[in-house]
């Protein structure tokens, strides 16, 4: 049905030339409407002629670690803000998310016993889509947010006007974090014997702190364990560094399209904003800039699939955007909710696998579990994000598939976004600790709290398989 109904129109797309700029002439979705246009274009000329942020080597290093995960052999940790600020950029806060971040890895690679593979949602993930165009309050009504490189946060019309100028500044911004998050990654930060160190103060007393203190410690004996055979961090690079990747969501084209450079080793496009580029599931139409713009650039792509992904509708896709089935290349990011997952997933699991593509499979337990509190708040309840991952994890058991990853919002600030969780977040909490610019973010320790049960999830498979393996032998 799939193949005689789509190939035609697939094939005809699929000859048309490719160009950083065709997907202008494509309709688009999510769009800020400048009022200067020409101070547009100048932003974007200058940009153009700016240094990339990240290089195609990383961007292929990450593509075959994904492919790893494709394969079943690691396990995908995405996770960061769901909007970068302007005004929350210090280094203590991208510091603190490096160490939560860095924790949940441990944890996963610990039980999980995989390699994992670390990818923020950092360094550039500002624009957001949004559901409204414009946002009422009382009798005002101004143009929605769209994050801090479109227009301003603060409900006036002179902050609501898209400024070009914001993307040169979120620009800049994503390549100072990238240059403190290169450094905590390679110069010592992320050193294996350093895994006391990572635990926040407010974490310490937390049930989490005490799990995760136990863990740490076990890993301590095994590096004296290995430091007395002679393998320490200094005979072995892998425990004193590790590989850490930038992401976000391609959303702001005009951006993404001066970023965009041809890798001088290999003649193909790159998008130089960052490792890996997603589109967001208010962007995925086939036809549209979006998927047109990420269907010619080399890096590894993130597709939201939600509630309205058909099977059909995806193979679509993912026929546009790995044409030649390469592995590590596409990465399908489950977004459906706790409630819809377990009826929508199976049938696109099936339809993937039928067709012989290989992808990443991974879980946003986020996007599909927003409500709104009683106290007016946008919250997300974590027994609901605990059901969807582990609703993600029995179906891809059920299915014999890898369930690669999960891809979360998150911050290492001691916050109060998300309710439930070990320390019993209310919808009164709400209103003491809620920063975020957009959708609300997993805290350190419903981070970690996150990490542990995914882990158990992985151990759990793990056992299942060796089992399998031990009674067919
Ligand atoms: C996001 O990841 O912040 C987002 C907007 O997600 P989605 O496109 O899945 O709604
Ligand atoms: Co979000």
């Amino acid at each position: 049905m799939y193949k005689s109904g789509n190939s035609v129109g697939v094939l005809k797309m699929k000859k048309q030339a490719w160009s950083p700029d065709s997907w202008r002439s494509k309709p688009i979705q999510q769009v800020p409407d400048y009022p200067d246009p020409t101070a547009l274009a100048a932003v974007e000329q200058r940009i153009a002629s700016y240094p990339p942020l990240v290089f195609a080597g990383e961007a292929r290093k990450l593509k075959k670690g994904l492919a790893s995960v494709a394969a079943g052999e690691s396990f995908l940790l995405q996770g960061g803000d769901c909007a970068e600020s302007f005004s929350e950029h210090h280094a203590d806060n991208i510091r603190d998310f490096f160490r939560v971040f860095l924790q949940m890895a441990v944890v996963l690679t610990y039980a999980g016993q995989m390699p994992v593979l670390k990818v923020g949602r950092i360094a550039g993930n500002f624009a957001k889509p949004r559901t409204a165009p414009t946002e009422k309050v009382g009798n005002v009504e101004l143009m929605s947010y769209r994050g801090d490189n479109i227009n301003g946060i603060e409900f006036t019309p002179e902050a609501r006007i898209p400024d070009p100028n914001r993307i040169e500044m979120s620009y800049r911004q994503s390549a100072a974090t990238l240059n403190l998050l290169r450094a905590f990654a390679q110069g010592g930060y992320a050193n294996l014997e350093h895994v006391h160190q990572w635990m926040l103060g407010f974490v310490k007393d937390s049930p989490q702190g005490h799990r995760y203190q136990e863990l740490a410690d076990r890993i301590s004996e095994t590096m004296s364990f290995m430091r007395a055979c002679g393998i320490d961090s200094e005979t072995t690079p892998q425990l004193r560094s590790t590989d850490f990747f930038t992401s976000h969501e391609a959303l702001l084209l005009g951006f993404e399209q001066a970023m965009t450079r041809v890798d001088s080793t290999t003649g193909d496009w790159y998008a130089t904003s960052g490792h890996m580029i997603w589109i967001g599931d208010r962007t995925r139409q086939p036809d549209h800039a979006h998927v047109e713009f990420c269907r010619g650039v080399k890096n590894p792509i993130g597709l939201k699939c939600g509630p309205t992904t058909t099977p059909d509708g995806l193979l679509e896709l993912i026929d546009l955007l790995n044409p030649e089935n390469e592995p590590g290349k596409l990465t399908l990011i489950a977004r459906f909710g706790a409630e819809k997952v377990a009826e929508k997933l199976p049938a696109l699991i099936r339809a993937v696998e039928r067709e012989g593509h290989v992808v990443v499979w991974s879980c946003d337990p986020m996007h599909g579990n927003t409500i709104k509190a009683a106290s007016g708040y946008k919250t997300r309840p974590f027994d609901l994000i605990l059901r969807e991952v582990e609703q993600f994890f029995l179906i891809h058991r059920a299915e014999g598939t890898h369930p690669g990853g999960i891809h979360v919002e998150m911050t290492g600030k001691n916050v109060t976004e998300c309710t439930g969780g070990a320390r019993a977040i209310t919808d009164e909490d709400l209103r003491d600790r809620y920063h975020t610019h957009c959708d609300p973010r997993l805290n350190a320790d419903q981070s970690i709290e996150l990490a542990f049960l995914v882990a158990e999830l992985l151990k759990r498979d793990r056992l299942a398989l060796d089992s399998r393996k031990a009674a067919s032998a």
